[in-house]
């Protein structure tokens, strides 16, 4: 039972099939979980507050600001919400409340824990709706927007509608939403392939210091890094994380190290050469530094200026070529307008187990944006191609490929 002592907090908005919400929190209640709901206005016409509340053994949280501040608390509530949960499931979801998450509006309690939970939690949306209106262009472009960005979308079923017609938009039974929390909450470490392994995972661009206030970097946010060390963690793995300057939170259970130049990554990385199993070169790393750094600030004494630059080490290639035969090396290949033959020669020339060719077009996939679309190229030189997905889903699916060598290596070892 995966929802023993797990938090639970269910986002109800205004449409028809809230009537069934009330037997959801039986159910959760039932196998141990704690539930808390947030409310709509809206939904409050379909369900009452009295009843939540009376199930959950909690108060219903509606408004950002309530009537009355008892405690410190009261004000600051759309936080601790977020902060508090282990997953957030939002059902029903109508179309406005779809599309207030889509444009990060958080003018109700609902918008606003939405913002607030872990980035790591599982966001699960029930939308339930009329047919006509799930799949208008607005909602299934922001379906879509939302499942790229973290989101579990549960499609509707077909049946009978509120309106008296039959088409797809039912929300799914109590029963049936009660199973889908459960496993998204379910510690799925147990049964992981790197559930003890030791992972390494370089994230962020590297800065080389030109003088004491310049330098040279690049755009790179550290968002897949930090997805998959998100990830690993939730497997079981124990991950240090070695990464440049960047403006995120360090995933919960990660052991954090920030660097900020080339050599810097690489002298934490050697640390840990011979304790991990598995290597992730995530970074961008900056393939040159100035030769010089100049101390204090450089000043425009001439019309032109140069900067001699020499190469950088490759922390990836540093770990790769001495690596022994059960540790992994994984890589990444960003390309603008390069083809998957150059991903390929990464492979053989850094010696990796795993290549992922990174398409970069600067809207969707690359650096700084919140998805993906990756080829991963392992040492078998099997392809496995991802369609456009969130970092975090493209992060599990890179570590499902991981665990699948992991096995076939155990397996070519115990022949
Ligand atoms: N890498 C590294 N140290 C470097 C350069 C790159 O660890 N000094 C790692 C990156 O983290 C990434 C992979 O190597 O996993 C990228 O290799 P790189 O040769 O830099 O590839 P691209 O920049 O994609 O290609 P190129 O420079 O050949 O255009």
């Amino acid at each position: 039972m995966s929802l023993k002592d797990k938090n639970i907090l269910l986002g109800i908005s205004g449409g028809i099939a809230a009537y069934k919400i009330p037997i959801l929190i039986r159910l959760l209640k039932k196998q141990g979980a704690n539930v808390r709901v947030v409310v709509t206005e809206a939904a409050t016409r379909f369900v009452t507050e009295l009843t939540l509340s009376t199930l959950s053994q909690e108060p219903v949280c509606k408004d950002i600001f309530p009537d009355s501040f008892s405690t410190r608390d009261d004000w600051t509530r759309h936080i601790s919400m977020g902060e508090w949960a282990d997953a957030y499931a939002i059902a029903p979801a109508t179309a406005n409340t779809i599309a207030k998450l889509t444009a990060g509006v958080c003018d109700d309690m609902l918008s606003a824990s939405f913002i607030t939970l872990r980035p790591n939690k599982p966001r699960l949306i029930f939308p339930a709706m009329d047919g006509e209106m799930f799949s208008s262009a607005s909602v299934q472009r922001n379906l879509s927007w939302l499942s790229q960005n973290g989101c579990t979308i549960i499609n509707p079923e077909s049946g009978d509608l509120a309106s008296g017609q039959c088409g797809k938009g039912r929300m799914p039974e109590p029963e049936a939403i009660a199973n889908i929390i459960d496993e998204a909450v379910k510690d799925k470490s147990h049964d992981s392939k790197l559930c003890g392994k030791s992972v390494v995972i370089t994230a962020g661009p590297t800065r080389e210091k030109i003088d004491d206030v310049r330098f040279i970097s690049n755009y790179s946010s550290g968002k897949m890094g930090f997805a998959l060390a998100a990830a690993a963690v939730a497997r079981g793995a124990g991950v240090t994380l070695i990464t440049g300057p960047v403006h995120l939170p360090t995933p919960d259970g990660v052991d954090r190290l920030d660097v900020e130049s080339t050599e810097e990554m690489d002298l934490a990385a050697k640390q840990h050469y011979r304790s991990c199993d598995i290597f992730i070169g995530a970074a961008a790393v900056a393939d040159y530094r100035p030769a010089n750094h100049v101390a204090g600030k450089i000043k425009k004494n001439s019309k032109t200026m140069e900067i001699n630059l020499v190469r950088n080490p490759d922390v990836l290639t540093g770990f790769s070529k001495q690596k022994t035969l059960h540790q992994l090396a994984v890589g990444f290949c960003l390309e603008t307008e390069g083809n998957l033959q150059n991903a390929r020669e990464k492979l053989t020339q850094k010696k990796l187990d795993l290549v992922a060719y990174n398409t970069f077009d600067g809207k969707t996939s690359g650096f700084e944006v919140d998805t993906n679309i990756l080829t991963l190229i392992d040492k078998n030189l099997e392809i496995h191609e991802l369609p456009l997905l969130s970092k975090k889903e493209a992060a599990e699916r890179m570590l499902n490929v991981i665990e699948e060598l992991i096995s076939s290596d155990k397996k070519t070892s115990d022949e």
